[in-house]
């Protein structure tokens, strides 16, 4: 009866595996697969990014062992002189298009979902700027995750299955054996752990699955984690103080200059000391949702008596955890977008004032960046802009009807944003 069900417990459980894997590859994981590879440069519609809108892709691309070939290395791939490609590089300014070391599957894949023009959600979270709240990647992210959990919950509910078979197997014995009139010596008691320990001892391949799915399971946690799949949009890290911006920036309308200072001025925009936090604090050491517990806090960090009003010797900085963060590659300033370009931080942060936690309301891929930069134009009549604007009118390409844009004065060239 056990060897039979472990070996059944493991076919069904490596059967389901491959099925859903399978499944997966063709949806979900060609969605994150083209955030995560092309959607700095492209779009799965009709529209230009850095690069063509994908869609109808194959329409263009008749022959799929190019398409895949050129995708792979479009570098190699321009040397066999092909025509179509050729033309299009030399459309594209010569943009080179990096080589992807990806699977045959996993391009496929892509194609497929990108020549639909993506679905609905997953296109909304690769398009940045479009979704609102993140809902949509995240989303994504649980659906492509969860045929672990379907395969744990299934595991589990073998294991009961098994047990409930197991239980019905010995009273049906003791019945046969009560009908015969054999008396048979009752079980000894037993505690749960050493009832485990014993199942486990009789029961070794059902372990060995459910250890060995675990083992995947938090690799690719692990994995997912390195590759900052998932850490995008919506981001929203507990932090070591319930600080609210809701109830700072909103409630009580404390301008964010006043403590994010550097905004206005350099590149960062920094989180502020707990000192400043002490302006207020000294006096106000109750808050209204938690009392003195999360306000006491900023006075631990400081080694503050608010009784004696001293501070001690032990400060220690508060660890606030980082939520939005560029790779080291990319170049972004917040002085040039918020007192040069007039941007409000809302535009790229959201609704930051009504949110108890922050979290990340943008994508920040490059397709976002650049996406603003192609559709904001630049106010002419600002003095700084004046003379740009000459030259840009001047400038024999120009044609009646451009628009005057970040992109025109620059802001879609690599070097602008990379070292
Ligand atoms: C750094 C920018 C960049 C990235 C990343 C990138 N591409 Fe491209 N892609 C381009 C550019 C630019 C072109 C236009 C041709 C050229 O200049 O090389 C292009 C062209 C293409 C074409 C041909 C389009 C047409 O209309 O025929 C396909 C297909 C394509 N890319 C697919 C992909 C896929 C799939 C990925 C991700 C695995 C990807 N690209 C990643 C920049 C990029
Ligand atoms: C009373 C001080 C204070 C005010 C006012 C304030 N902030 Fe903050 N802000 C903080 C602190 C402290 C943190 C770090 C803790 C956190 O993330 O909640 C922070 C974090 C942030 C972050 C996330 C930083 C990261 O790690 O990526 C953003 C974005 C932000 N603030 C924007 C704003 C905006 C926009 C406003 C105005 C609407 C504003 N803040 C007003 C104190 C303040
Ligand atoms: C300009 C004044 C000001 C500054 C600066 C300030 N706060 Fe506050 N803080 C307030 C006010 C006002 C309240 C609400 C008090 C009330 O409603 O009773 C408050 C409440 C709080 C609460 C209590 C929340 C609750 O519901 O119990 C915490 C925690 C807090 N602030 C943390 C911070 C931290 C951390 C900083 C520094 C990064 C900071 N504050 C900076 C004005 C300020
Ligand atoms: C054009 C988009 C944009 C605007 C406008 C903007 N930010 Fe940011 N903000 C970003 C990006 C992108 C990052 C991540 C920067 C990085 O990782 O280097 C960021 C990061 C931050 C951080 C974390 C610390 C840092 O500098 O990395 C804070 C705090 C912040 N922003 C506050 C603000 C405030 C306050 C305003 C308005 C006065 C504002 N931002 C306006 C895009 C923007
Ligand atoms: C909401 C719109 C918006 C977003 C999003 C945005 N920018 Fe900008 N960006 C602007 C505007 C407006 C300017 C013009 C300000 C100026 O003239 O300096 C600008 C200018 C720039 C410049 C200077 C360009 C030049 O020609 O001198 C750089 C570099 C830049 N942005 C980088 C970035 C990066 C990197 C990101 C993404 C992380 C980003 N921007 C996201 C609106 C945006
Ligand atoms: C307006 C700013 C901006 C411009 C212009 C820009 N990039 Fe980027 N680029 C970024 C940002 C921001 C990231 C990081 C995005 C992320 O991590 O998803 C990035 C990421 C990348 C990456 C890493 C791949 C990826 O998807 O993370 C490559 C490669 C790249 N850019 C190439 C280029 C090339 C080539 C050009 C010129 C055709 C260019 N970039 C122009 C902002 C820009």
């Amino acid at each position: 009866m056990h060897r039979i069900s472990a070996k059944i417990l493991l076919g069904v459980a490596v059967f389901l595996a491959v099925i859903l894997q399978a499944n997966t590859l063709q949806a979900q994981d060609a969605a994150k697969l083209f955030k995560a590879n092309c959607a700095s440069c492209h779009k799965p519609t009709d529209q230009k990014l850095i690069g063509p809108g994908l869609k109808g892709i194959r329409s263009r691309w008749p022959d799929e062992a190019k398409l895949i070939a050129w995708i792979r290395n479009s570098t190699e791939f321009l040397k066999t002189g092909d025509a179509y490609a050729n033309k299009l590089f030399e459309e594209y300014g010569r943009s080179v298009m990096p080589a992807q070391n990806l699977s045959d599957a996993e391009i496929i894949a892509i194609i497929d979902w990108t020549d639909k023009g993506g679905d609905a959600p997953a296109a909304a979270a690769a398009d940045g700027a479009a979704t609102a709240d993140g809902a949509g990647a995240a989303a994504a992210e649980t659906s492509s995750d969860s045929y672990l959990y379907i395969l744990i919950i299934v595991g589990l509910v073998l294991l009961v299955l098994i047990n409930v078979l197991n239980s019905v197997k010995s009273s049906l014995e003791s019945l046969v054996n009560e009908k015969k009139g054999i008396v048979v010596e009752p079980e000894p008691i037993r505690t749960p752990t050493e009832k485990f320990r014993i199942w486990a001892s009789n029961n070794k391949k059902i372990v060995a699955v459910i250890s060995l799915l675990l083992v995947i399971w938090v690799l690719k946690q692990g994995w997912d984690g390195l590759m900052g799949i998932g850490v995008y949009q919506g981001y929203a890290p507990e932090q070591p103080i319930k600080f609210s911006h809701k109830l700072h920036a909103g409630d009580n309308q404390i301008a964010c200059v006043y403590c994010h200072s550097g905004v206005e001025k350099s590149k960062h925009a920094n989180i502020p000391s707990a000192n400043v936090c002490m302006n207020c604090h000294m006096y106000i050491q109750e808050g209204p949702q938690y009392g003195k517990e999360e306000i006491g806090k900023i006075y631990a960090a400081l080694d503050y008596n608010p009784e004696t009003r001293t501070y001690g010797p032990n400060q220690k900085p508060i660890q606030w955890i980082r939520v939005h963060s560029l790779p080291d590659h990319a170049y972004f300033n917040h002085s040039q977008h918020v007192a040069v370009g007039k941007i409000e931080c809302t535009s790229c942060h959201g609704p930051i004032d009504s949110m108890e936690v922050v979290q990340q309301h943008s994508p920040l891929t490059m397709g976002w960046c650049i996406d603003c930069h192609r559709k904001t134009e630049v106010d002419k009549d600002n003095k700084y802009y004046e003379e740009l604007h000459k030259q840009f009118v001047n400038d024999p390409k120009y044609k009646k009807g451009d628009k005057f844009t970040i992109g025109s004065l620059g802001g879609l060239e690599c070097s602008k944003c990379h070292y």
